[in-house]
């Protein structure tokens, strides 16, 4: 019987490097986090000065693909949360992405700055929910079986403007367009412009366009 297993050091090894400098270059914060999470980073994409990436419980995923130019900050809230970034992915500062299921965003999709993009709404919606919220807070618990969480997801191409915000749900298909200051609380469709709180479709594109 081999008394040390060379391949697993080297692994655990490499694996504890690898985040070490991942953490560093994403300015990962929150002392939850260790080798667990799951990160893939395309070695062409770029991280501004305000970019950032939080993780609060374990087993995260965050995928960033190639050639990607982030300025946002990155939420992964809970156990098994995914960030998915497809490639020449855009986001502009002051962006904040909240996942508590998963958030995917297809390849050459544009969002400004200062969106919010969240997958769950943070709290329950009764006031008995939120209390006991508080109670649990007290004893470093989340209370997540009282938050709706839906999945968001963002087409190919679709282009979202500064200071919109997309609550739990949402698709916005592929080419849609998100006005600045939109509030979409449900689907966009493909070549579709919408605008206003709640966001309606105030014009249509075509693929050609
Ligand atoms: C207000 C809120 C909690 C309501 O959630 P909900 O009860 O699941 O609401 P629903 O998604 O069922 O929406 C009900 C209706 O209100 C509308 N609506 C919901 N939230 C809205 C918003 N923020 N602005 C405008 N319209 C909104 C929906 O379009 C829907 O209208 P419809 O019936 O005509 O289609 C949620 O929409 C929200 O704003 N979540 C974000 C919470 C947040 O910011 N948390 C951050 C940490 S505190």
């Amino acid at each position: 019987m081999r008394l040390f297993n060379f391949d697993r050091i080297r692994f655990v090894g490499e694996r504890i490097v690898w985040h070490i400098a991942a953490s560093l270059r994403l300015k990962v914060t929150h002392p939850s986090f260790h080798l667990l999470h799951t990160f893939s980073i395309a070695p062409d994409a770029q991280f501004g000065r305000s970019a950032r990436v939080q993780v609060f419980e374990q087993a995260g995923t965050l995928k960033i693909g190639a050639r990607c130019s982030i300025e946002a900050t990155l939420i992964l809230e809970r156990a098994n949360s995914l960030i998915r970034l497809g490639d020449d992915v855009s986001i502009g500062e002051g962006t904040v992405i909240h996942s508590a299921q998963s958030v995917i965003i297809g390849n050459h999709v544009l969002i400004a700055d200062a969106v919010i993009i969240r997958d769950h709404d943070a709290h329950g919606l009764m006031f008995s929910q939120r209390r006991e919220e508080r109670s649990r807070a007290g004893l470093g618990e989340r209370y997540w079986e009282v938050v709706s969480i839906q999945p968001v997801t963002i087409d190919e191409g679709a282009w979202i403007a500064s200071r919109a915000i997309l609550l739990k749900g949402v698709h916005i298909g592929r080419g849609a367009v998100v006005g600045a200051g939109a509030v979409v609380t449900g689907d966009v469709p493909a070549w579709t412009v919408v605008a206003g709180n709640p966001a309606r479709p105030v014009k249509q594109l075509t693929p050609e366009q």
